[in-house]
């Protein structure tokens, strides 16, 4: 039987259009989703689309929509970036689904059964870009350590019993080391907890865009404790629970890890149900070394870059050159040079030339092994080691290291193609079985090069396998009785 994998990106502000930070979120998530499909997974694979809260009811008034009005308009934007990315989500969610709304209502009231919710009065900072509480002593300047404004609220509030579970989650980090990655991110946490929890306003009367309290409808949630069940809410019935819950692991930015790392595991554990596997933080990009934000007018459309430099190589300078967790620059210029240098020169170039060489030579007939140098055997070897480390990378969520993998064992292949060229060895009887064995070596490797990139370019990697007449499904051995086409071009430079 398939073993299950869920994964999750966090699900979008309908606020505003995604911009390359969402992008990155999914694809990143997509990537590991992906890998996991390969290995054989049957992978859970949520998005979607956070709708409500004061945010959101505040930029529908400014263009004089009602919040559902907005929210119904905008999302669509996000189902697009996620087929304009080749996201292979199995589900997307709005948390103004019915199946969303019942499923959070119920749960409010099993945490408040359970004695976690009691109603008080709140007092303090409240910041509507952030959507978060923030303590006096927390601010900067009379801003949010974000930079957010916020502003005083006072008004009637249920209250989430969160000291109550500064122990319980003192001792869930450490009785479960990998709950938090990467490591530098787990420290922040963990002295945030020691800082001591206060309890936490979980409900606001002074808007109306929200689920309504249970019993209680002055009151809507906190659009936090509305979102973050979405991860479950999602699993449609008790099968699909049964199945994914809990959760392989949620991807999220460094921004909303104590949302997912703090008060998600805090609220589980109000209900009972278990916990997460792991919480990954991935960092922040900035453009050309800026800060991205819409006051300096430099927020990047995914879709023009997509557009403009194709799917595949946005996908690939994303998890290519920045490290997995932490912060990291989109660039233009570095993204062509990346691009050039490894795919078009290393990978598509060493198996253009091989391909198109069979094709004229050896009249598209992949040839047999026979009698393999030492050199033919290192090689083979080199590529079974690649796809070994790269496949730990890829379970660690190392990207940028698994690429490496790939853009390494191209090195190799193109040293050893330099060093035994087919197009000399061919030309005398003597040596002809060696250039069959060279080419057939090579084909072997941009086989394995092809399998490993297939979830980080899924559509280039299709284009290389199917000059081999393989396909996404069936690429596990090469097809030796089959005659090749001449090969499509695979990455075309910039
Ligand atoms: N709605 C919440 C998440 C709720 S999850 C239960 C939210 N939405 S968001 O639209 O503001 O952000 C979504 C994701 O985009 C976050 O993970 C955030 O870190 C990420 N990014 C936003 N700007 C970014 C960059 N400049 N760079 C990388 N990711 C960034 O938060």
């Amino acid at each position: 039987m398939k073993k299950n994998f869920y994964v999750t990106t966090p699900i979008f502000y309908v606020n505003a259009a995604p911009h390359v930070g969402t992008a990155y979120t999914l694809i990143a998530s997509d990537c590991i989703a992906r890998f996991k499909e390969m290995q054989g997974f049957n992978v859970h694979f949520l998005t979607g689309t956070d709708e409500h809260g004061q945010k959101v009811e505040r930029k529908a008034q400014e263009l004089s929509l009602t919040p559902i009005q907005h929210a119904d308009k905008t999302h669509v934007s996000f189902l697009e970036l996620c087929q304009a990315l080749n996201i292979s989500n199995t589900d997307f969610i709005r948390t103004t689904e019915d199946r969303h709304k019942n499923y959070v209502k119920d749960i409010w009231q099993q945490v408040e059964k359970n004695g976690y919710i009691y109603k008080d009065k709140y007092c303090g900072w409240y910041s509507v870009r952030d959507e978060a509480f923030y303590d006096e002593k927390e601010l900067i300047d009379g801003k949010a350590p974000t930079g957010a404004a916020v502003e005083w609220v006072e008004e009637e509030s249920y209250f989430f019993r969160l000291s109550d579970f500064e122990e319980k989650l003192l001792k869930f980090y450490e009785e479960n080391p990998s709950f938090i990655e990467p490591k530098s991110r787990k420290n922040e946490v963990i002295s945030f907890v020691k800082g001591g929890l206060k309890d936490l306003s979980v409900s606001r009367t002074t808007f109306s865009w929200g689920i309504p309290v249970p019993n209680d409808e002055k009151h809507v949630m906190y659009v936090w404790f509305d979102a973050l069940f979405n991860y479950i809410s999602a699993l449609q019935n008790s099968e699909e629970l049964k199945e994914f819950w809990p959760c392989d692991v949620h991807i999220v930015g460094k921004d909303i890890l104590r949302f997912h790392a703090v008060y998600w595991p805090a609220f589980l554990m109000a209900t009972g149900l278990p916990l997460p596997k792991k919480v990954f933080a991935h960092g922040w990009l900035t453009n050309e070394g800026q800060k991205i934000s819409k006051s300096l007018g430099n927020v990047i459309d995914p879709f023009k870059v997509a557009e403009d430099f194709g799917v595949d190589y946005l996908r690939y300078f994303l998890m290519r050159e920045i490290t997995f967790g932490n912060d990291g620059d989109f660039s233009e210029n570095a993204l062509k040079t990346r691009v050039n240098a490894e795919l078009v020169n290393k990978i598509g170039n060493l198996s253009q030339r091989v391909l198109t060489f069979i094709c004229n030579k050896l009249k598209g007939k992949l040839p047999d092994l026979s009698d393999l140098f030492s050199r033919d055997e290192e090689l083979l070897a080199m590529a079974s080691n690649s796809y070994e480390q790269y496949c730990n990378h890829m379970e660690n969520l190392n990207f940028k290291n698994a690429i490496e993998c790939i853009t390494m064992l191209a090195d190799s292949a193109n040293e050893y193609i330099d060093h035994n060229p087919p197009w000399n060895l061919i030309k005398s009887e003597s040596t002809i079985e060696q250039a069959k064995n060279v080419l057939g070596v090579l084909c072997e490797v941009i086989r394995q090069i092809a399998v490993m990139l297939m979830p980080i370019v899924p559509a280039s990697a299709e284009v290389m396998l199917k000059n081999l007449n393989l396909t996404p499904e069936d690429y596990e051995n090469l097809k030796l009785e089959l005659i090749i086409n001449k090969p499509q071009i695979v990455f075309p430079r910039i």
